[in-house]
C-alpha cells in the first residue's frame, strides 16, 4: 500500500458511518486505514466501539486496531441519537457479537503517538462523529497539530441549516467546544456538511443494488439503509435518506464527485438558539481568511455507483 493515503477515521456508528467504514475497506489501492478511533456521538462509547468492530469484521478486516475514545464532549453533557440510528446505532439487520478484540490504549493517545510517528504532512484524520477525539489530541499534544495533512469531516451546515436544532447538525452540536478547537487550529480542513450529505439520498434502486449484490456486506448496507431512512424521509418528506459519512471517504476516493468553496467557518459556542452554528461564510462578507473547503454539492449518481462497486467487492 505504498501510495495509499494514510487515514485515521474518527466515528461514532451509526449506520451511516458503517457504510463509510466499509466503503475505506473496501479501497485499499487508495485508502490505508492506520487504525479507527470510537468516539460518543450517536449512541455511547460502549456502543460505538462495540459497532465499530462489528463492522470491521463485516468487511473481513479484524486486523484494523479498533480504540475507544472520549465518553463525552469536553465540556457538556452528551446528547445521543438513537430517535435515529435506534437503540444499537446499528438498529436494522440482526448482527452477531465481535469477537475481534478492542485495542487497550485511549484513542487519543494513538492518535497522538501515530502522528508523532508517522512523517510530518502524511496522515489525514477522517472524524464521522463529533469531535472530541480530535480536539482533546490537540489540547493534549499540541505538536501534532502541524504534523496532520488534513481533516475530512463530515459535520455543520449552511443552506441546509440544523438537523439537531434549527441552526445546529448533530456532529458539530454534540461537542462545539471540540469543534471550535478543531476549526480554529490552521489545519486544512475539507468539511462535508448537510448541504452535501442532503443531495446523496438513498432510492428504492439504489437501495435495491446492494442488496441484489447477495453478499453479506450488501445486505447488511441495504437492511442499515432500509432503517436509518425512515427517520430523515418522514422528517423531509424526502424519497430517501442522505448517507452523510460515506460521503467523507467518497471524496478522498473521487473528489472530483464532488464541488465546494475555500470559505471561513467558524463555530458559534454561545448562542442561546445557535450554538453548534457553522458560521459559512459562503459569500466572503467575513473578512477572515479561508478555513476549509466547504463542499456543497456531489454528482450523487457517480457517488452511488462508487459505493456500489466498492461494496460489492467485499
Ligand atoms: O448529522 C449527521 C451526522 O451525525 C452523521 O455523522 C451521523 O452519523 C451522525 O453522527
Ligand atoms: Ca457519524
Amino acid at each position: 500500500m505504498t501510495d495509499a493515503r494514510k487515514i485515521i477515521i474518527d466515528t461514532d456508528p451509526g449506520q451511516d458511518d458503517a457504510v463509510a467504514i466499509l466503503l475505506a475497506l473496501a479501497s485499499p489501492v487508495e485508502l490505508d486505514v492506520l487504525g479507527i478511533t470510537a468516539v460518543a456521538g450517536n449512541v455511547p462509547l460502549a456502543l460505538t466501539e462495540r459497532n465499530a468492530r462489528i463492522i470491521c469484521e463485516l468487511a473481513g478486516r479484524p486486523d484494523i486496531k479498533v480504540f475507544a475514545g472520549c465518553a463525552a464532549p469536553l465540556k457538556r453533557r452528551l446528547v445521543t441519537a438513537e430517535h435515529v440510528h435506534g437503540k444499537t446505532g446499528l438498529d436494522g439487520p440482526q448482527l452477531p457479537d465481535p469477537t475481534m478484540p478492542l485495542q487497550p490504549g485511549h484513542a487519543v493517545d494513538f492518535i497522538i503517538e501515530t502522528l508523532r510517528q508517522e512523517p510530518p504532512g502524511t496522515v489525514t484524520l477522517c472524524p464521522l462523529g463529533p469531535l472530541t477525539n480530535i480536539a482533546q489530541a490537540f489540547q493534549t499534544a499540541p505538536d501534532i497539530i502541524d504534523r496532520v495533512q488534513q481533516i475530512v469531516l463530515m459535520g455543520g451546515a449552511y443552506f441546509e441549516v440544523g438537523n439537531i436544532t434549527p441552526a445546529a447538525e448533530f456532529n458539530i452540536y454534540v461537542d462545539p467546544e471540540a469543534a471550535d478547537i478543531v476549526f480554529r487550529s490552521g489545519v486544512p480542513l475539507v468539511v462535508l456538511p448537510l448541504d452535501v450529505t442532503h443531495k446523496a439520498l438513498t432510492t428504492r434502486d439504489r437501495i435495491a443494488a446492494f442488496r441484489a449484490m447477495g453478499t453479506e456486506p450488501g445486505r447488511m448496507v441495504a437492511e442499515w439503509t432500509d432503517f436509518f431512512e425512515r427517520f430523515d424521509m418522514q422528517k423531509y418528506g424526502s424519497q430517501g435518506a442522505p448517507l452523510h459519512d460515506p460521503c467523507v471517504i467518497a471524496w478522498l476516493i473521487r473528489s472530483d464527485l464532488f464541488a465546494g468553496r475555500h470559505i471561513n467557518v467558524m463555530i458559534e459556542t454561545q448562542g442561546e438558539f445557535t450554538t453548534g452554528m457553522t458560521v459559512a461564510d459562503w459569500w466572503g462578507v467575513s473578512g477572515r481568511p479561508a478555513n476549509a473547503l466547504f463542499i456543497g454539492s456531489v454528482d450523487a449518481d457517480g457517488f452511488y455507483a462508487l459505493l456500489t462497486d466498492r461494496i460489492r467487492r467485499l
